[in-house]
């Protein structure tokens, strides 16, 4: 497929008022492997937070792409990114999720290396009559191309030609330190997480963090039972999110596109006290000033394209996405929460997260079920254009708007005003960055 061909599935003239995605985005096989070359293991993708291996011979295993990968922590404590197969012929080196290890042995021929991917036996080497070239070769653990570090958040990248990762994150970094920042020790992951799959291609994930549109009909269900909360109607007296000051026309929200496809939007929040981080906001102001503490009690959902997603509306979620075929993916969820919080705030926000994220929750089956019509609704191969990508297309701002100005940022796009527009300029970025790397890949 020709860079000319890829043009054909994305519409981009938001000067003439339009913008819009060929549906085979969504149901095409061809262009689903192509994504997973050119994007997936083109570009740079989240692999996980440092602390998943806090000490030396940790590790944890992951994907770019369909290529499985492993980050070790070695004994002098430096992290590594390598592909988890064996050099020999090819067995993963470390079968697990995460783990404790100085030695990697293969099962299968027993190889052996250690945490920091060296391999320190060919088993039987001295009798194996190998010749000179098989000596020039390295047998280490091939380690990945780019691997980067962002306060915790590490990044890896298949592609030694990607920009380095300070440049591809941009300004997407404030919103990293206004979640790496909620305690001077830093985030951790709450023990435990979820993994399930949807029947829908990825991007409807990657839509979906930053949809405000559909809140209000998707989850309707939720809005009532927070309705009935309030009312005292329901035994179960949780508070999680606000839903009767979510529309008021008090509450300004809004959203920043950035280069590289990465997208958030924002909330001005009426009832900061239900949030978990409220009790340490006085802390919190003191440590980082009182605008990035109010920020922190706003309502954000960011996604760095294309792969991880933190939402922080009740509790604070990592969703990590794992695209399995053009119909399927792979969801990794976790509660991040403070390290430090109190035990009675950790309770509540782990009940917050329960309620509304977790693969259980009230809200994630609602948007899993809706992803699934939608690839249902794909297979109408007549209808090629969405019509979804217009709202706000007029209200849309070039550069820093006065919210952007007043934190420090200089995103692509900026948008805000009252709940209602409920914006759809946000997606934008992200199809963009689609035609970026499949045309670069094209080439
Ligand atoms: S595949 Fe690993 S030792 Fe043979
Ligand atoms: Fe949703």
């Amino acid at each position: 497929m020709t860079g000319r061909d890829l043009d054909q599935f994305v519409i981009d003239r938001v000067g003439d008022g339009e913008f819009n995605v060929h549906r085979d985005l969504f149901r095409d096989r061809t262009l689903f492997d192509l994504e997973m070359k050119h994007i997936f293991e083109g570009s740079w993708v989240f692999l996980g937070l440092a602390s998943q291996a806090p000490n030396p011979h940790d590790y944890f295993t992951t994907w770019i792409g369909r290529q499985p990968v492993v980050i070790m922590r070695d004994a002098t404590g430096v992290l590594g990114a390598f592909l988890n197969s064996c050099r020999h012929r090819g067995a993963t080196v470390c079968p697990h999720e995460q783990g404790h290890a100085k030695y990697h042995v293969c099962p299968y021929h027993g190889w052996a290396y250690d945490s920091a991917g060296k391999n320190l036996d060919v088993r039987d080497r001295q009798h194996g009559q190998y010749s000179a070239a098989f000596d020039r070769d390295s047998h280490d653990l091939a380690a990945i191309a780019k691997f980067g570090n962002y306060r915790g958040f590490l990044f890896g990248c298949l592609n030694a030609d990607a920009p380095p990762l300070p440049q591809h994150l941009g300004d997407t970094r404030f919103f990293l330190d206004l979640v790496v920042d909620q305690s001077p020790h830093g985030v951790e992951l709450v023990p435990g997480s979820s993994t399930y799959t949807f029947n829908g291609n990825w991007k409807l994930q990657i839509e979906n963090c930053v949809d405000v549109y559909h809140v209000l009909s998707a989850h309707s269900s939720f809005v009532k039972i927070v309705e009935r909360r309030r009312s005292g109607e329901s035994a179960n007296q949780l508070e999680a999110l606000d839903f009767a000051a979510y529309r008021s026309a008090a509450i300004t929200r809004g959203s920043f596109t950035f280069d590289y496809g990465h997208a958030v939007i924002w909330a001005q929040n009426a009832t900061p006290q239900i949030r978990p981080l409220f009790p340490m906001i006085d802390e919190i102001k003191q440590r980082v000033g009182a605008i990035k503490a109010e920020w922190m009690l706003y309502s954000r959902n960011l996604t760095l394209y294309p792969n991880v997603q933190i939402a922080e509306n009740a509790s604070l979620q990592m969703r990590v996405i794992r695209p399995l075929a053009v119909d399927k993916t792979e969801m990794r969820i976790y509660c991040l929460a403070p390290i430090g919080e109190s035990d009675h705030t950790r309770t509540f926000r782990i009940r917050q997260y329960e309620d509304f994220f977790n693969v259980s929750g009230l809200a994630t089956p609602d948007d899993t079920t809706c992803y699934e019509d939608c690839q249902t609704g794909y297979r109408a191969h007549s209808i090629n254009w969405q019509q979804g990508y217009a709202r706000g297309i007029t209200a849309v701002q070039r550069g820093a708007d006065d919210y952007a100005k007043t934190i420090g940022i200089t995103p692509v796009t900026s948008q805000h005003g009252p709940h209602d527009i409920q914006d759809e300029t946000i997606f934008h970025a992200s199809y963009r960055e689609w035609l970026r790397l499949m045309k670069a890949g094209a080439k």
